[in-house]
């Protein structure tokens, strides 16, 4: 887990200076990436990024798709396309997907390219800053596809200043955020979904609370995802009833035959973070249209 799931807890609300760095930076690229998780691509986002960014091109990166729902990824990808915002699946712990970034951001800005070469400004890369609340992956991202590729300091505004510029050839630069994005943390479906993937630390969320929600929503699209690893269960029932029964299934039992839900809710996160329940994905776009 790295430092920023606990900073998460600590810095909410520090957006004014990301905020301002942004606007300042905006002129000098030609397209948005933002990474988000594919398994929650609503509670992923910073939720005053589309105002901040206005009509710049914007690409959104499913990253770790490896632990989403493939049938519900390719919903999001069709949604976003449907809304004129190009989409694909990555995952950055293999490296899938991410051979189609390149060509996705040059199909994305043909336009702008052309409008390049009929100027004569041949070679002029096009400037993509990559976005994202923190855990997403992001620097996984940028470490995958730029490695150590710095780009030349020159004599550039925005290179020059301190800002994180990634070569990845020719055509093509990256920008680190400037800042940090924060995710819409007053939401509490989104601080439980953030929880849930473990982007947020539930050291101070009631694990067996938490637990319960993820039960309701794995209860309602994948039952059979569930039975696979804990056997047959009784869904006619609430959820701390499903998850006495999940901690039974798994000798979680102490005095008097009581299940121990604490170790059982710990068990199930962990399990879900861990995707040994399967590939799941808690948001999807047919509930968001
Ligand atoms: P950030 O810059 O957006 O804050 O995220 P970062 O790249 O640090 O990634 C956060 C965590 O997510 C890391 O795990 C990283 O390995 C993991 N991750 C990133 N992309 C993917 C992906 O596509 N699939 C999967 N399964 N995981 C991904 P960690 O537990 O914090 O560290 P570690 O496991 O790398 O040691």
């Amino acid at each position: 887990m790295n430092d920023n799931t606990q900073s998460i807890q600590w810095f909410p609300g520090h957006m004014a200076k990301t905020r301002r760095k942004i606007k300042e930076i905006l002129p000098l690229i030609d397209a948005v990436a933002e990474v988000v998780d594919a398994r929650i691509p609503l509670s992923s986002r910073n939720p005053e990024l589309k105002e901040l960014i206005g009509d710049k091109p914007h690409i959104i990166l499913l990253n770790k798709c490896d632990m989403a729902d493939k049938r519900v990824t390719d919903g999001w990808i069709s949604h976003y396309k449907n809304q004129g915002i190009t989409a694909i699946a990555i995952d950055c712990k293999s490296g899938k997907g991410l051979n189609h970034f390149k060509d996705t951001v040059k199909t994305a800005l043909s336009e702008k390219l052309e409008q390049y070469a009929n100027k004569g400004m041949v070679g002029k890369p096009l400037r993509v800053m990559v976005v994202g609340i923190p855990n997403v992956g992001k620097s996984s991202f940028i470490n995958r596809i730029a490695g150590n590729r710095k780009a030349k300091v020159e004599n550039r505004p925005g290179v020059t200043r301190g800002n994180q510029w990634f070569s990845i050839d020719k055509q093509l630069e990256l920008l680190d955020t400037p800042g940090v994005l924060w995710p819409k943390f007053e939401d509490k479906t989104v601080g439980e979904h953030l929880a849930f993937t473990g982007a947020v630390k539930d050291r101070i969320l009631d694990t067996e609370l938490l637990s319960m929600r993820l039960l309701e929503i794995l209860s309602e699209n994948y039952r059979d995802l569930l039975e696979n690893r804990y056997g047959k269960l009784d869904f006619d029932c609430d959820s701390y009833d499903l998850l006495c029964q999940i901690g039974k299934k798994r000798g979680m039992v102490i005095r008097g035959g009581e299940t121990d839900t604490e170790r059982a809710a710990n068990m199930l996160l962990e399990e879900y973070r861990n995707s040994k329940i399967g590939y799941i994905s808690l948001e999807r776009a047919e509930h968001n249209a």
